[in-house]
Formats: structure tokens, C-alpha cells, sequence
């Protein structure tokens, strides 16, 4: 049975509560997970962790809107990143943007409505002459191709799959 997901981070964040403690120095640790795991911080999260806490949600959003680190808008649990900078447009910079628009179905700066994909630009990642470059979450992707953008997306979708499938299992 698949599980909600407010209800797996209601499980989550008591998971690890039993893990840091119940006190206000559990706070920074208990939103790193929840960035580690979600790649945002919601409104739901934060209200759970100010429960379990027992310290005002007004807190708990000073904390992560003080911490540039801690995400609290909306991105999508991969977040897809294209160089723009000059080697990469020279090497067809363009051409995978458009196909990255084409198959997420979403601009620069937006995030598809299931949650899965954010897609932004980013300035040179180092890897100028093997590009166009593009970065996935952490993982670095060189000499893409718009052929190659459909796999690599289909990868990680079936990697999104899996991770709902075994934690729906879990629980
Ligand atoms: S210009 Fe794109 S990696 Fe350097």
C-alpha cells in the first residue's frame, strides 16, 4: 500500500526524533533531514517538528529561513541544473534546454506539479570541455545530447519509482 506522503514524513520525523532527542538542539539536525530526504522543508514538516519539539512553528521558520541551506520554496525532489555559461552555449547550450523543457513540460525556475523535477541554470560546473554539462542533485552529466536528456530523466524517474516502492514497503 502506497503511504501519503505527509503521513511518511510524520513517520520520518518521528524516526528521528527518537534518534536526536526531543529538545531544542534537536532542531538543525531533525530540518537537515528533512532537506536530505524531501529536498524542501514544507509548512506540514515544520508544524510536525514544532510539535515534536514543543516550541513555536514561528521558530521553526526563522530557523530555516535564516539558513540559506535550508530550503523552504518548493523544488523538486531532482533538481536538474544546465551550465549556461560560454563553453557550454557554444557547445549547444540551447538545444538541451529546449529538450529539457520539452520533456519536463516546465520553464527555468519551475517545478513540475508532481514534485520530481526542478529546473534551473547554472553557472560553469568545470567542466567546460566536455560540455553541454548538466548537473543532476550531485552527479554530473558531460557531453549531453537531447537523445541523451531522455535517458538520463527516465533514469531517474525509475530511481523515484523505486524509492516510493520500497518505502511504501517499509512501512
Ligand atoms: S562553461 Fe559549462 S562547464 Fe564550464
Amino acid at each position: 500500500m502506497l503511504v501519503p506522503v505527509q503521513e511518511r514524513l510524520r513517520l520520518d520525523i518521528e524516526k528521528w526524533i527518537t534518534q536526536y532527542g526531543n529538545d531544542r538542539s534537536s532542531l538543525i539536525p531533525m530540518l537537515q533531514e528533512v532537506q536530505k530526504k524531501y529536498s524542501r522543508i514544507s509548512e506540514y514538516a515544520m508544524q510536525v517538528i514544532a510539535d515534536q519539539l514543543s516550541i513555536h512553528p514561528v521558530e521553526v521558520h526563522g530557523v530555516v529561513s535564516f539558513y540559506s541551506y535550508l530550503k523552504e520554496a518548493h523544488k523538486g525532489r531532482f533538481e536538474v541544473r544546465l551550465c549556461r555559461t560560454i563553453a557550454c552555449d557554444m557547445a549547444g547550450r540551447d538545444r538541451i534546454a529546449q529538450q529539457l523543457r520539452n520533456e519536463l513540460g516546465i520553464n527555468f525556475g519551475e517545478t513540475t506539479p508532481d514534485g520530481r523535477f526542478s529546473l534551473e541554470w547554472a553557472n560553469c560546473l568545470g567542466m567546460c570541455d566536455q560540455g553541454p554539462a548538466l548537473l543532476v542533485n550531485e552527479q554530473v552529466f558531460t557531453r549531453v545530447t537531447p537523445e541523451s536528456i531522455h535517458d538520463i530523466l527516465a533514469r531517474f524517474r525509475r530511481e523515484m519509482d523505486i524509492n516510493v516502492f520500497q518505502q511504501a514497503e517499509e512501512h
